[in-house]
């Protein structure tokens, strides 16, 4: 049961012909996100034997091990594994926000095939900006400004958007995950599911055709998690989003549409493209 907008209980179901109407009105409202990257031949996505070492005082560790994935536009794709497997460090070679050691990233955008780590800090920043939105666990909202803001800041340092439409539209995608009428609160005052929706609306601000998730219902109860997936699984069917979402919790891989096996920083599956492959296969 969910208390609905206008403080009515509903079930389930209503919840969701509810998040289905506003998401169909969001598409409306915004040509961008209709894309057509779900019939595509070629990868959206494409890591070629990634490797990356930390060096610590105690010496080199490996993180990761020589990884081939290969991420088809419109496919909501769960990485899962154990803490310390090496999914954060995943996560942060395919978004760049850290070096990789050896092997390259490809991300296709605008039907340019883009090499992620051969842009320098700045260009990869302002390409991520545009290109990628990020999910955390621990939701990293600014205590300072009220949800409207916190949404509004990544179009306001984008310059993606005039200050008014910003606003609007950062109206709208809290209409998306149903907190439009939190939206002059501070993130103090709302629960942490709550919170992690509006992590999610400010990773759609500049409207990306990709979201990284970084265990986003790590530290939610499972009813709350389960919205999130909603959330999710709408972005990926009615707005052609590209998920790739990691997670410790293995009961959840039945939930993705396609979901991966990483241990001691190995890939244990996908390695080939057969996967990809399959999933294109049941897309057309
Ligand atoms: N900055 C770092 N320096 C040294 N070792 C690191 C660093 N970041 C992660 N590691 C190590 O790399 C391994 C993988 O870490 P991580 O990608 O965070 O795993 P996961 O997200 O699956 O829990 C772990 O053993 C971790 O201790
Ligand atoms: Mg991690």
């Amino acid at each position: 049961m969910w208390v609905g907008v206008d403080g009515h209980l509903e079930d389930d179901r209503q919840l969701v012909k509810r998040m289905s109407f506003v998401m169909r009105r969001f598409a409306l409202n915004c040509p961008m996100a209709v894309k057509s990257s779900i019939i595509m031949t070629t990868p959206l996505i494409e890591l070629n034997n990634v490797s990356k070492t930390y060096s610590t005082a105690a010496g080199d560790f490996v993180a990761l091990k020589n990884v081939n994935l290969k991420v088809g536009g419109g496919e909501f794709l769960g990485i899962v594994g154990k803490s310390g497997a090496g999914k954060s460090t995943l996560l942060n070679m395919i978004n760049g926000v850290d070096e990789l050691t050896s092997g390259e990233v490809f991300v296709y955008t605008d039907g340019k095939k883009l090499s992620v780590h051969d842009m320098g800090e700045d260009a990869r920043a302002l390409w991520r900006g545009q290109n990628m939105g990020v999910v955390y666990q621990s939701f990293q909202l600014l205590p300072m400004l009220t949800l409207l803001e916190n949404i509004m800041l990544p179009m306001d340092l984008s310059n993606n958007f005039h200050p008014r439409k910003s606003r609007d539209r950062a109206l709208e995608l809290l209409q998306l995950v149903e907190l439009e009428e939190h939206a002059y609160k501070l993130p103090a005052f709302i629960s942490g599911g709550q919170q992690q929706r509006v992590a999610i609306a400010r990773a759609l601000a500049n409207d990306p055709q990709i979201l990284v998730a970084d265990e986003p219902t790590g530290s939610l109860d499972s009813l709350t998690a389960d919205h999130i997936f909603e959330v999710f699984e709408r972005l990926v069917n009615d707005q052609d989003k590209t998920i790739i979402m990691v997670t410790h919790d293995m009961g959840l891989a039945s939930r993705f549409s396609r979901s991966l096996t990483i241990a001691d920083g190995e890939l244990l599956d996908g390695q080939d493209d057969s996967n990809f492959d399959k999933t294109i296969a049941r897309r057309r």
